[in-house]
């Protein structure tokens, strides 16, 4: 057996055809001539990542739950628990920025926000966040448009649950059931029940119980990176209106106010 790496390889290395490194490390173009904008670039492509990742999870659990197939879901919205702690500790480098330090590269980013991220916008729909007015920033991007509109008119990872507890006997009402996926999910007290009598049941050992938790780490994290942003945001320019347009820090906490699954908190006050 020798004892060291190999060196010798005919072309590129294994390695390099696999994770194709030198196009990844070869992706950062700064606007400006400020070196502190380098690790705001590479942050944003590195939740990028992320969040492909993470949808990818979430398409895998999605397909899953539609076939009964509790412990492949389970196993993917594992997965992207620890994968969604990963992007949020991305923030660590990003969440102390000054008013100078931003301001020193914040003109050459023009109008670009992470609002016009398709892949974020994806990892929304697949929660139940949909809106159709959502897609008209990527009117120009034919594969994001079209990956974007068929996202829009499949349910949702939460639409897939509910149709699974209705599966298993819960009476999740018609009007949720077949309501249209095009629209955001919302609260209804009927759903709330049904959690609420999942969670009161005396064994907690039950898969939907299992699954409840795992959907609560989902959009417990999901809310920690939305607070974690707007945290960031509201030290690096206060009140200022965003790159994007919008109210800036106020818009981001409308949305931070927002939860995630939202019958899964709510029924905890009546279990
Ligand atoms: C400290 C740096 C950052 C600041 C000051 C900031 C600021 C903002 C603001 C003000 C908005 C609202 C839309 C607008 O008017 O632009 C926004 C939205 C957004 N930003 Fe950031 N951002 C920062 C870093 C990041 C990073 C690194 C990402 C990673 C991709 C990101 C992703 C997003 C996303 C996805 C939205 C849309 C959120 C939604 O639709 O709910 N931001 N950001």
């Amino acid at each position: 057996m020798p004892e060291t790496p190999n060196l010798d390889f005919q072309g590129t290395t294994p390695y390099e055809d696999y994770v194709q490194a030198s196009v990844l490390t070869h992706l950062q173009h700064p606007l400006s001539d400020d070196p502190g904008e380098m690790v705001f670039l590479v942050t944003t492509q590195v939740m990028e990542l992320w969040f492909t990742v993470i949808v990818h999870e979430w398409d895998t659990a999605v397909q899953a739950v539609r076939e009964d197939d509790l412990p492949v879901a389970m196993a993917a919205l594992k997965r992207s628990a620890y994968e969604l702690e990963a992007l949020n500790a991305s923030w660590t480098p990003l969440a102390r920025l000054t008013p100078g330090q931003f301001n020193a590269y914040r003109g050459a980013l023009g109008e670009g926000s992470g609002f016009q991220s398709a892949m974020y916008r994806r990892l929304e729909f697949l929660l139940g966040e949909k809106s159709v007015s959502l897609l008209v920033p990527h009117r120009g991007a034919p594969a994001e448009y079209a990956a974007l509109e068929k996202a829009l008119h499949e349910p949702s990872l939460y639409d897939e649950v509910l149709r699974l507890l209705s599966r298993r006997g819960h009476a999740v009402p018609a009007a949720v059931l077949d309501r249209d996926p095009t629209l955001c999910h919302e609260a209804h007290p009927d759903v709330e029940r049904i959690w609420q009598e999942i969670y009161a049941a005396v064994d907690q050992d039950t898969d939907l119980v299992r699954l409840g938790e795992a959907l609560t780490d989902v959009a417990e994290l999901v809310w920690r990176w939305r607070n974690d942003h707007l945290v960031a945001t509201r030290r690096a320019m206060g009140a200022k209106t965003g790159t994007g347009g919008s109210a800036g820090v106020a818009w981001l906490e409308r949305r931070v106010a927002k939860n995630v699954f939202p019958e899964l908190w709510t029924a905890r006050s009546h279990v």
